[in-house]
């Protein structure tokens, strides 16, 4: 059987940086309070790029480094929920966009676990023979479903794309995945489609992000490790074994907090949400890309962790 190995990772963040300090001119709030609380100091608006376009960018950049022709791309998942169209998806304007013409495209909403989600899918495309490679990209453009009177949500948040590409191999890939979700819970985060006038009723949908950020705090904190600790148990191996943890980028403090109920060290999670904010299912792609670029990569052992809305949360152990 066959294995799915990343062989390329990019990504594409929006020209327009805005700092905490550009918020509080906006809105009543402050660098100290976003810092103190999310560790988040910027964070990227899309003013002048659509979602499909970061998307593009951000699998353009995983394709050259992979060096694997856009014409030769079997399969591609976007990991979404806040693209400009409801149909077509968002994977058909990137095939569109960057020319992979014979690729079965579509879109994956499971939030901010959206990426982790996707590697699964796609590992068992390329594990069954199906597709020899597929492009997984994380891409949100949250800015445009924000509510910018909340404050509390807001200045979490941010925009972007994160891509990798895997192709089938003999050695090292993606080693097992376990994704589930808590339905049930879906109201401590959500947004509700547009809402539109018929001849027959008026919707009042609101179509921004709402958040019980406790909750959602509290949920991170309790099922991320009992993820991290069933795919390392059924994979014989000891935290130990792994050296990095590249966890969804919300919170500074759910990752120290996840850090210290495992007793694993602090250094062996990656953590870049200072630059980004919450960019939801880009936040990991993103993390694994700027990782590469440091040469961080080649020969580890990874365990990626997402949770977010629907209640979605899963995991992902990765060799290098
Ligand atoms: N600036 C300044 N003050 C703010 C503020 C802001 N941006 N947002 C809220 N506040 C105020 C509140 O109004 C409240 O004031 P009050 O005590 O006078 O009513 C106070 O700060 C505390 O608010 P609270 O909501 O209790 O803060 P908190 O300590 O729970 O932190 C979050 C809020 C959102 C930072 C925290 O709950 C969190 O990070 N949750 C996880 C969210 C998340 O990661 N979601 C995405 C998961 S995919």
């Amino acid at each position: 059987m066959k294995i799915a190995k990343i062989s390329g990772i990019g990504h594409y963040v929006p020209e327009l940086k805005v700092s905490n300090n550009d918020l509080s001119k906006l809105m009543d709030t402050n660098d100290e309070w976003i810092y103190s609380r999310t560790g988040i100091r910027n964070r990227y608006i899309a003013v002048s790029e659509t979602s499909y376009e970061m998307a593009g960018f951000a699998a353009l950049r995983a394709l050259e480094k992979a060096g694997l022709d856009p014409i030769d791309v079997d399969l591609i998942i976007v990991a979404t929920f806040s693209g400009e169209y409801a149909t077509p998806s968002m994977a058909c304007l990137v095939q569109k966009a960057i020319g992979a013409v014979k690729a079965m495209s579509f879109d994956l909403n499971a939030a901010c676990s959206g990426f982790v989600y996707g590697i699964d899918v796609a590992d068992q495309f390329i594990k069954t023979g199906k597709y020899k490679n597929a492009l997984v990209i994380g891409s949100e453009k949250l800015s445009q479903i924000l509510d910018w009177e909340d404050r509390s949500t807001c200045v979490l948040f941010g925009d972007g794309a994160g891509a990798v590409v895997l192709e089938a191999g003999d050695d090292v890939g993606i080693i097992d995945s376990v994704n589930y979700a808590i339905g049930e819970a879906y109201e401590c985060l959500y947004a509700k489609n547009v809402g539109n006038k018929t001849p027959f009723y008026e919707e009042q949908n609101e179509h921004k992000l709402m958040m019980n950020g406790q909750d959602v705090f509290q949920f991170a904190c309790k099922k991320v490790p009992e993820i991290l600790y069933e795919v390392m148990e059924k994979n014989q191996v000891n935290q130990e074994d792994v050296d990095y943890f590249v966890l969804h980028q919300a919170n500074v403090r759910i990752v120290t907090k996840i850090a210290k109920r495992m007793k694993i060290s602090i250094d062996k999670f990656y953590v870049n949400m200072e630059a980004y904010g919450n960019t939801s299912a880009a936040s990991i792609p993103i993390a694994l890309s700027e990782m590469s670029e440091k040469n961080m990569l080649i020969g580890k052992k990874v365990l990626i962790a997402g949770f977010g809305a629907g209640l979605t949360y899963g995991c992902s152990l990765i060799q290098f």
